[in-house]
């Protein structure tokens, strides 16, 4: 993949931290390559001689003539890479709900260590770069659409690839977020400081997201105008520390407003 400094943008839920990260160039090596049938689950040495793991999700039926869309699915706190791709919501719902059959995305649930993304000396960017430099190689992968989110710390840990390859992701097309008021982990002004850094990076204009009140059963969306191609949009919901809100204030799993949030932001990027 080319490398070219972009400003970056992305999607992510805070605490309930949804994100992920478009790239932009080309087609990758991998297209027209003799049909693929990858392994689901794949090794990794990193270069601390750590094994690591990851799944790969191929559509249904893999076209290798045709450039997909990557997304990262990253686990959470104390789980590991089958919480996102066997969770009863595989890949916070975006699977089911990224196009029917999933013809043209491919899912990539990697393994963090000890349960978590501490990113040691960096280890973890780069274990996500030798997934998608191995998956380039192999597979017809559009380059302009790579994306990650996770809740939580895969959350943190997609926030922290947008921030640490802007070179390698190139660009990082597309900022999503949201955040519960009564969030008990990462608390709301937090989840606000990770917010303004990506209206800053995204050269968003001022605007005074609205906040709803505790117990009130609702949201508010704030899209905010930003460079051209790097939209950054911000719901304030009443809840905990969620991935997947309901409008009641608890965790509507499947049916959650959070993952047609997501979708929609995601599927704006072509
Ligand atoms: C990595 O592990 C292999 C196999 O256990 C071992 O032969 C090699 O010396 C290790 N390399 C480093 C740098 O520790
Ligand atoms: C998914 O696959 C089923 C069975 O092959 C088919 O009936 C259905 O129309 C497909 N849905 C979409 C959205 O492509
Ligand atoms: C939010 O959390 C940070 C870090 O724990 C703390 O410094 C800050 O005071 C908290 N803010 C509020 C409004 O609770």
């Amino acid at each position: 993949m080319t490398s070219t400094s972009r400003p970056l943008s992305w999607i992510f839920t805070l605490l309930s931290f949804l994100l992920l990260i478009p790239i932009i160039t080309a087609d990758t090596a991998g297209c027209g390559k003799t049909q693929h049938s990858a392994p689901l689950i794949l090794p990794y040495p990193s270069r601390n001689n750590k094994s690591r793991r990851w799944i790969l999700r191929l559509p249904t039926s893999y076209d290798k003539s045709k450039p997909h869309r990557l997304i990262f699915g990253v686990h959470w706190r104390d789980a590991d890479m089958t919480g996102v791709d066997g969770d009863s919501a595989p890949y916070y719902s975006l699977r089911a709900l990224a196009n029917g059959n999933h013809t043209t995305t491919i899912f990539i649930s990697p393994d963090g260590l000890n349960k978590g993304w501490a990113n040691s000396g960096g280890e973890d960017v780069s274990f996500f770069d030798a997934i998608i430099k191995a998956v380039s190689d192999d597979l017809c992968i559009n380059e302009k659409l790579i994306f990650s989110l996770g809740y939580s710390y895969g959350g943190a840990m997609s926030y922290s690839l947008a921030c640490s390859r802007p070179k390698v992701f190139r660009a990082v097309a597309a900022f999503y977020s949201q955040h519960g008021v009564r969030d008990s982990v990462l608390n709301l002004s937090m989840g606000k400081q990770l917010r303004d850094n990506m209206l800053k990076r995204n050269g968003c204009a001022s605007k005074n997201a609205q906040d709803v009140a505790r117990n009130s059963r609702s949201k508010a969306k704030t899209e905010h105008s930003c460079t051209a191609g790097y939209p950054v949009t911000y719901v304030s919901f009443d809840g905990d520390h969620t991935a997947l809100p309901s409008d009641s204030g608890g965790d509507g799993g499947a049916n959650s407003w959070s993952i047609k949030e997501v979708d929609t932001f995601f599927k704006q990027f072509t």
